[in-house]
């Protein structure tokens, strides 16, 4: 998917036949729960238990309602209806693809066997593993956004966190459906801890580093929504390959949903970039804070340092797991049906870099054993898109500056580049050489303070921050002062 495709701001209105999606339910869903008495009241059962969490952890603004897309149906022709609704009352649901009773497995040791509709118990723990780890990212990222409504730049900016937001929320119930309703007492533990470990809690934390890191301003919200819910694009991209056909089923769902995230990054940062391109040309050079915009130096420390965060949650380089994974047919590779090989890859290699002596070096090493960067190097590329377009808006305003994705070892906690220091353009430092230039490749806590400080909340319709373009459309065919949100009125909270 190209950064182009991302720009999918609106589903369009269903004109055919709708699937089952049952709405009278409390739970609603297409996996016919009406039909299994004791999953639904499972799943009823922890319903209350989400509501609690997504009150207490969820965005914090009150509001009345949100003109929020809500799913409806999953087949090609819409599957979505926009409408205002109070948020506590969106209606977070199970919604899998349409299933292929013809899917046959594409790639590993059991290729052309058909997919799995129960979790075989040699790969039970894995798939578990794996379910939990994904379903662990996305309340966490609703965590980290939680006080962002507080200092939003527009009411339609508004609008797309919460809509972000509740999204989220509905990928942990689709893993949590899986946890319910194939991996037993188990199963139903894990999706209790889901909701107990919190971002950044010190006892408690979630799963993978970047979902701990705070969300401390809008500008880190789009690095973030384009570069880390990326990733999870990529990681849903490789489960919607598995066996396991349901698990297959809820992530490719997941992934129409999940492009309207990464557009709310594409397009936010481009509107900073914008506008400081704008106050560059005004002032003829240089534009920074005192201009009420925010500085292209940080906007490329924060590009850098989400970049580089997200590059750590595809894990080590090399991974004896991600291999079994693959063989096993737990998960395949991005766009594994595209690919031109025997979907085996027993003995076949690939080069693979790493530092020695002070230099970035090539290795030949195992394919099988490179699989998280086979996946890492296709998300690099996607990552590159965005940039250009960035690059693209410098250009039109008639600016020589460009922003950059920095080196893959730069700032890397994890993997081949763990150990080493890197810089942006990718020249191995000693520790002395790094601590010495760091600080202008990441955001200091001054850079953060001086955003932080741009973020004046903006709640008239119409009107945007000084620090960011107005969107060239609104959402859903909407004008751009549309009134997506109406907040809670005074007196009411
Ligand atoms: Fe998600
Ligand atoms: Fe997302």
């Amino acid at each position: 998917m190209t950064a182009m495709d991302d720009r999918t701001g609106t589903a369009p209105s269903p004109t055919g036949p709708l699937s089952t999606i049952d709405y009278s339910e409390r739970i609603p869903n297409n996996v016919n729960l009406d039909g299994d008495r004791r999953l639904q009241r499972a799943l009823e059962g922890w319903q209350p238990k989400f509501l609690d969490w997504w009150r207490t952890l969820g965005p914090s603004l009150p509001t009345k309602d949100v003109y929020l897309r809500t799913a409806i149906a999953v087949g090609r022709d819409g599957w979505a209806h926009f409408a205002h609704v109070p948020m506590e009352e969106y209606r977070w649901g199970i919604f899998l693809a349409e299933r292929d009773p013809d899917r046959s497995i594409g790639f590993g040791q059991h290729r052309g066997e058909p997919v799995w509709q129960e979790v075989p118990g040699e790969h039970r723990a894995d798939l578990l593993r794996l379910i939990v780890v994904q379903g662990d990212t996305e309340p966490a990222s609703v965590e980290q956004q939680r006080v962002l409504g507080n200092t939003a730049p527009s009411i339609y900016d508004l609008r797309n966190l919460f809509q972000v937001n509740v999204e989220e929320g509905r990928h942990l119930w689709a893993m949590v459906y899986l946890l319910h309703a194939f991996f037993g007492r188990e199963g139903r533990e894990e999706a209790e801890q889901l909701l107990k470990r919190n971002s950044g809690d010190l006892d408690a934390p979630r799963i993978l580093g970047a979902f701990n890191e705070e969300t401390t301003d809008w500008l880190q919200f789009f690095m973030f929504t384009y570069f880390t819910d990326r990733d999870g694009k990529y990681q849903l991209g490789t489960l919607k390959e598995s066996a396991f056909d349901p698990l297959a089923r809820t992530c490719e769902f997941m992934l129409k949903e999940e492009a309207h995230h990464m557009f709310v990054g594409t397009t936010g940062v481009q509107r900073v970039v914008e506008r400081t391109a704008q106050a560059m040309r005004d002032t003829g050079g240089a534009a920074g804070f005192e201009h009420g915009v925010i500085p292209l130096e940080v906007i490329q420390r924060y590009l850098n340092f989400q970049f580089s965060v997200s590059m750590d949650l595809f894990g080590s380089e090399q991974s004896t797991n991600a291999g079994n994974y693959y063989s096993s047919g737990l998960k395949g590779r991005w766009q594994e049906t595209r690919r031109k090989d025997d979907h085996v890859l027993l003995g076949d290699t690939r080069t693979m870099r790493y530092v020695d002596g002070g230099e970035i070096r090539e290795k030949e090493v195992p394919m099988l054993s490179a699989l998280n960067l086979d996946l890492r190097d296709e998300y690099v590329a996607d990552c590159a898109n965005g940039v250009r377009r960035w690059n693209q808006a410098l250009e039109d305003a008639g600016l020589e500056e460009r922003l950059v994705l920095p080196h893959e070892g730069f700032n890397r906690r994890v993997g081949a580049y763990a150990d080493h220091h890197v810089a942006p353009d990718g020249q191995v430092l000693t520790d002395d050489e790094w601590e010495a230039r760091a600080e202008g490749w990441l955001p200091s806590a001054a850079d953060r303070a001086a955003v932080a400080e741009l973020m004046v909340p903006e709640y008239e319709y119409g009107r945007f921050a000084g620090w960011i373009a107005p969107p060239q459309a609104g959402i859903n065919d909407q004008p751009v002062e549309f009134d997506y949100v109406h907040l809670a009125e005074e007196g009411l909270v």
